[in-house]
């Protein structure tokens, strides 16, 4: 399973690009939003393809299938490799297809159900991010979902890639892994939470002291 980092920061990006094992950016106006609502958005996604220079998915903001076709075009005249995110609304299954016959790429989002996933692949999306944490926000089984899911995955041979997102721990990793989801798309913080174990820094800690002490000892035997 691949990881993504689900963020617009650019300092969190650099980061992530710099760790070698994230192949990937996911956005969404939230996310752009956050981080500063007057920044130019087109500036924004360059600087981040530029640090990435994998997979980025760009979100569109139109309701409507030409509106959303016309700023696929758009952006695709900004970085030709984008990736075009749709919202999971029948105007955007019809964007989906249009664009897929055109070999563009989609990435269907908000998709919270086994029922949408299988809309958006027959429409030809690219990938489907099926939501975690907002489902688990409404008591409701997110790995259950993507555990179906994944299971249709594999009894239909359906093409596109499972995108675990709103990922909220570390946890959720894991069960999207053990799932079969392709990738995980998951905020800055969470991935450098899943980094960390105790036992990691307490037995660096202890070979450095050991290391300390031949060293010293070495030093004092050539004195
Ligand atoms: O990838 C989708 C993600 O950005 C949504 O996450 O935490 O807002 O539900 P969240």
């Amino acid at each position: 399973m691949q990881i993504y980092v689900d963020t617009a920061n650019i300092n969190h990006i650099r980061h992530c690009a710099e760790l070698g094992f994230i192949s990937g950016v996911t956005t969404n106006p939230s996310l752009l939003a956050k981080e500063d609502p007057s920044v130019d958005i087109r500036q924004r996604i360059l600087e981040i393809y530029d640090l990435i220079g994998g997979h980025l998915s760009v979100e569109v903001n139109s309701t409507d299938t030409n509106g959303m076709i016309a700023e696929a075009d758009e952006i695709l005249s900004w970085f030709p490799n984008a990736t075009i995110k749709i919202p999971m609304i029948p105007e955007g299954l019809s964007a989906v297809r249009k664009l897929s016959n055109k070999g563009i790429p989609t990435n269907v989002t908000l998709i919270f159900s086994a029922n949408q996933a299988i809309a958006a692949a027959n429409a030809g999306a690219t990938y489907v991010s099926v939501f975690m944490g907002r489902l688990d926000d409404i008591s409701f089984d997110s790995v259950g979902v993507l555990q179906d899911i994944c299971e249709i995955w594999d009894v239909q041979d359906y093409e596109s890639l499972i995108i675990a997102a709103s990922v909220r721990n570390p946890l959720h990793i894991i069960e999207s892994a053990r799932a079969g989801a392709d990738i995980a798309t998951v905020p800055y913080n969470v991935i450098i939470q899943s980094l960390k174990h105790p036992l990691t820094d307490a037995g660096l800690n202890a070979f450095l002291k050991d290391y300390q002490k031949m060293t010293e000892l070495k030093s004092s035997l050539n004195k």
